[in-house]
């Protein structure tokens, strides 16, 4: 996947002095790629030949993450200097640029998706899952509430519906692709269940992340402390428990995949599931 975005890196040639360097360095930054090799995983279970062509689609969701990321840490939102272990967009040039990046990012998602090589009838679905999960009804609309929601308290329930949004339907939504990249309708809705409890366990481990130190984590910590998180809310004993549960009850739902799914996931799910109790080693 590395290469694959190196290659395909954004291009914007103006006269700009450094648009087109800002528009890229949040991508070349890294990042774990948790979402890109989750919808590869799915295809490489059932469909190696599509491999390469599937990361168009692996790219874009990449893509929509990482404009995520950058709108996230900006001043009216997170207001958080430090990502992926390099100064945050709106530290190194300014806030204007920041929101500019995440828009071209946004729409450059859907620009790489409409231009895989694959059927027409495949992009259409994968920019439905995409945008759905995503946009108002998705990640967005998880933003709008944690956002909104700074320093006033919400319920369990509320915080969970939270956490789907912004983080679960992303995720979701990844393995979903993957299954729409290999034609396996009957697994699409399946996969997009798993990847919602999936979600949620990486939102709780991402909640504990916060009270680690900035060396470990790359990006800016202690910034959690007016929001809801699993760790403002029950406490970080309790959280990691939460998360405890909900690790040992996916690892039980992948036992009823298909052996090359079942493969292909606990490989890349190895060091994901139990992240929580090794956080510290993370960086
Ligand atoms: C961080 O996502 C934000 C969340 C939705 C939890 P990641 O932990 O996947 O961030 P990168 O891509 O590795 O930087
Ligand atoms: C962010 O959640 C979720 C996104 C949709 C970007 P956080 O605000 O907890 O993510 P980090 O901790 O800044 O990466
Ligand atoms: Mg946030
Ligand atoms: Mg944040
Ligand atoms: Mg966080």
């Amino acid at each position: 996947m590395e290469e694959f975005i190196k290659e395909n890196l954004i291009k914007a040639k103006s006269f700009h002095p450094y648009f087109e360097k800002a528009l890229n360095e949040m991508l070349i930054a890294g990042g774990k790629r948790f979402r890109p090799e989750l919808l590869l995983s799915v295809v490489k279970a059932y469909n190696p030949l599509l491999l390469d062509n599937a990361k168009y689609a692996a790219f874009a969701l990449e893509l929509i993450h990482t404009y995520s990321l950058i709108h996230d840490d900006l001043p009216a939102m997170d207001n958080a200097s430090l990502r992926r272990g390099h100064p945050t967009l709106h530290i190194t040039y300014d806030e204007t640029t920041a929101i500019l990046v995440g828009d071209a990012l946004n729409t450059y998602a859907f620009e790489v998706l409409s231009k895989a090589p694959m059927h027409s009838d495949i992009k259409i679905e994968l920019i439905k899952t995409l945008s759905e999960n995503a946009g108002p009804n998705g990640m967005v609309l998880g933003q709008a509430i944690d956002c909104y929601f700074e320093n006033k308290k919400l319920n369990l329930d509320e915080l969970k519906f939270l956490h789907l949004n912004k983080t679960g339907k992303l995720i979701a939504a990844s393995l979903k692709m993957g299954a729409i990249i290999v034609n396996k309708t009957d697994l699409a809705d399946k996969l997009y269940n798993f990847g919602l409890k999936l979600g949620l366990l990486f939102q709780i481990q991402d909640d504990l992340l916060d009270l680690l130190d900035e060396k470990e984590t790359g990006k800016s910590s202690g910034v959690d402390e007016n929001k809801n998180t699993f760790v403002t809310l029950i406490g970080e004993k309790e959280a990691e428990k939460k998360a405890d549960k909900l690790a040992s009850e996916i690892e039980k739902e992948m036992e009823n995949f298909d052996e090359n799914l079942k493969t292909e996931l606990k490989k890349l799910l190895n060091k994901y599931l139990y992240r929580h109790k090794n956080l510290k080693e993370e960086k």
